[in-house]
């Protein structure tokens, strides 16, 4: 059992959770994740460390209420209570090199992926910029951020109350693909890297191609073992069949086939759906909400 230590909302529909896990505090490196069970017989889900102290033998873990899991974890868990499971570190640590002047890219809660990886980038030092495109009310780490790397920009869009998420989540990739070839045209860079959705990584990726700029991603394809014994996160790179979990996640945008990623991700939306929607129907019924 793997306590939570601390509990709190840090922006709209994300959550922080300091969870004492001495094991995976003691060896994680940045780049790498774990799988969390929070219930039994629930959801295994891939999150990143973001933060972590060795000799408390806590991590920090910032979690973006997506689906039924997620939306379970900011429901149903208190401090004090304890995750069922806390797998890893997994996965393999972000390449330590100097690469020059980088700029590394968050959409919404990728930028929790991004902070440890650009944080270590700069303290061996690489003059890092990060960028963080999201909606007004979720912006996070932007102290931490500061404090971590030469520039933090933040590019906050305005939630449009006329619109679903999804629709205003168009409005996000505009801003993130105008910020990043206004960046590209105005600076010379080394080295691009990009967490996010996969939709707007490739719509990045597509800028960056066009200037040249070598680039970097960690892909977020379904895992469920993440050990490379289930096959759930293979992805297609450089014509060949790896494994995000095990070969990744971090890839060369140039190698990953895009659409079939986006493709997969999309796989079990209407199973996903349903399932959130049974379990706001059993929150109705319990008077929750
Ligand atoms: C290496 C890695 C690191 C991640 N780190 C973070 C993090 O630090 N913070 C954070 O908020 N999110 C992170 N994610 C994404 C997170 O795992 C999903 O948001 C979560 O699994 C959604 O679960 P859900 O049941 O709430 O949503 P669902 O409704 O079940 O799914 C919604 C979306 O999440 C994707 N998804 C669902 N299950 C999984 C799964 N088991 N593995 C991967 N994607 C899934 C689906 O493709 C779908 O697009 C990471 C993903 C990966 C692969
Ligand atoms: S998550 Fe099962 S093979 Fe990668």
């Amino acid at each position: 059992m793997y306590k939570i230590l601390e509990k709190r909302e840090i922006a709209m529909r994300n959550t922080w959770y300091k969870i004492y896990a001495p094991h995976v505090a003691k060896k994680v490196q940045p780049g790498q994740f774990v799988i969390v069970r929070a219930f039994q017989n629930g959801e295994r889900i891939p999150l990143t460390p973001v933060m972590w102290d060795r000799e408390e033998g806590w991590i920090v873990l910032i979690v973006f209420t997506r689906g039924k899991t997620t939306m379970r974890m900011a429901l149903e868990l208190s401090e004090g209570d304890s995750l069922l499971n806390v797998a890893g570190p997994l996965g393999n640590p972000a390449p330590m090199e100097k690469f020059g002047k980088v700029l590394a890219i968050g959409a919404y809660t990728g930028i929790v992926e991004v902070y440890p990886i650009a944080k270590a980038w700069q303290e061996i030092g690489n003059d890092v910029t990060t960028l963080h495109v999201t909606f007004e009310p979720m912006v996070i780490l932007q102290d931490y951020l500061e404090n971590a790397v030469s520039r933090h920009i933040v590019e906050p869009v305005k939630l449009d109350p006329r619109f679903d998420f999804k629709v205003n989540m168009k409005y996000v990739t505009k801003r993130l693909v105008e910020k990043v070839r206004e960046l590209l045209e105005s600076e010379n860079w080394d080295l691009v890297f990009m967490v996010g959705p996969p939709g707007d990584q490739k719509a990045v990726f597509e800028v960056v191609r066009e200037f040249g700029i070598p680039m970097r991603v960690d892909l977020h394809p379904i895992m469920v073992d993440g050990t490379g014994m289930c096959g759930a996160c293979r992805v297609r790179v450089g014509g060949e069949v790896k494994f995000a979990c095990v070969d990744g996640p971090e890839f060369d945008a140039y190698q990953v086939d895009w659409d079939e990623l986006i493709h997969r991700v999309g796989f079990y939306s209407k199973m996903e759906r349903i399932a959130l929607e049974r379990y706001l129907e059993e929150l109705k019924a319990k008077g929750v909400i």
